[in-house]
């Protein structure tokens, strides 16, 4: 069986600047493939080109198999491949149900609404929270007083429910506390064992690791590999992302600072 999305040797220009160069990327069903760099490392620039933003100046996608070369995101979306973005596309004083049915008419052949039957649409709506283990009450309640790690978890819900086969997470934790990241994890695990490829965007090795099947790093643009879980540890995982010989340089003149400032001489107890 073919992997749901396989990247090879991908690059991407900006007129001269080379924004992505050499990777790679695999994404299979019911697993998570995590996207690991530093700020400015790309990754935006490599989930647009997935997501049909934009196009790879070099290298193969293919999806299903099959090379695809996608002009706009609608193209992505018709393949199954849903964005939820950090900034979401909600409206803050609109009803969650109403939010959840907004992106319906980006959708194409799975779940056809022809006619917007509100009672049944906001019990859809509760069910579809629901497995994702969130109980929402009331239906008609505005996005806005959910909490951030709960409008990211309607945003993965409603593409789930239209039918994505690979969703992509851009930075989903970046923004939040410890424990609503933890609550972010949790659906992604959740989305994970319905069966869709998950592809989670962060800088922060800890929330990879845990909930990633597959890493894949980039460092200044550059990819540095696609690694399966059992192929690598987390604490290489961090060396490689902050690229290791620069991290080593660093770890060395944060040594000097501090022997110099004399913070850790201690007198004997
Ligand atoms: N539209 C663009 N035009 C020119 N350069 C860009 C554009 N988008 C991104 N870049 C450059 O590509 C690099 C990677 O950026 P980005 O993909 O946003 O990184 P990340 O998401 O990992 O923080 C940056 O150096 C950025 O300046
Ligand atoms: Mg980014």
């Amino acid at each position: 069986m073919s992997a749901l999305i396989e990247v090879r040797d991908i690059g991407k220009s900006y007129g001269n600047i080379l924004a992505l160069r050499g990777v790679n990327a695999t994404v299979n069903a019911g697993e998570v493939t995590c996207v690991l760099g530093d700020n400015g490392a790309g990754k935006s620039t490599f989930i647009k080109i997935l997501a049909g933003f934009h196009q790879q100046t070099s290298g193969q996608y293919l999806v299903e198999g099959q090379p695809v070369k996608f002009v706009s995101p609608r193209d992505a979306l018709d393949k199954g491949i849903a964005t939820v973005y950090q900034d979401l596309a909600m409206i803050p004083l609109m009803s969650i149900w109403r939010n959840f049915f907004m992106g319906a008419e980006l959708t194409k052949g799975s779940k056809p609404f022809r006619r917007l039957d509100v009672s049944q649409a906001k019990k859809t709506v509760v069910e579809e929270m629901s497995k994702m283990g969130i109980d929402i009450r009331d239906p008609e309640q505005p996005v806005g007083t959910l909490s951030g790690g709960e409008r990211q978890s309607v945003a993965i819900a409603r593409a789930v429910y239209f039918g994505a086969k690979v969703l992509i997470l851009d930075e989903p934790t970046s923004a939040l506390g410890v424990k609503q990241s933890g609550v972010v994890l949790k659906y992604i695990v959740e989305a994970r064992n319905r069966g869709l490829g998950v592809i989670f965007i962060t800088h922060n090795p800890q929330h990879a690791y845990p909930v990633g099947d597959r890493f894949v790093i980039l460092n200044r643009g550059q990819g540095l590999g696609n690694f399966a879980k059992g192929e690598i540890t987390i604490d290489e995982l961090s060396q490689l992302m902050a690229g290791g010989a620069e991290l080593k340089e660093l770890q060395a003149e944060l040594e000097q600072a501090i022997a110099a400032t004399g913070v850790n001489d201690r007198a004997a107890p």
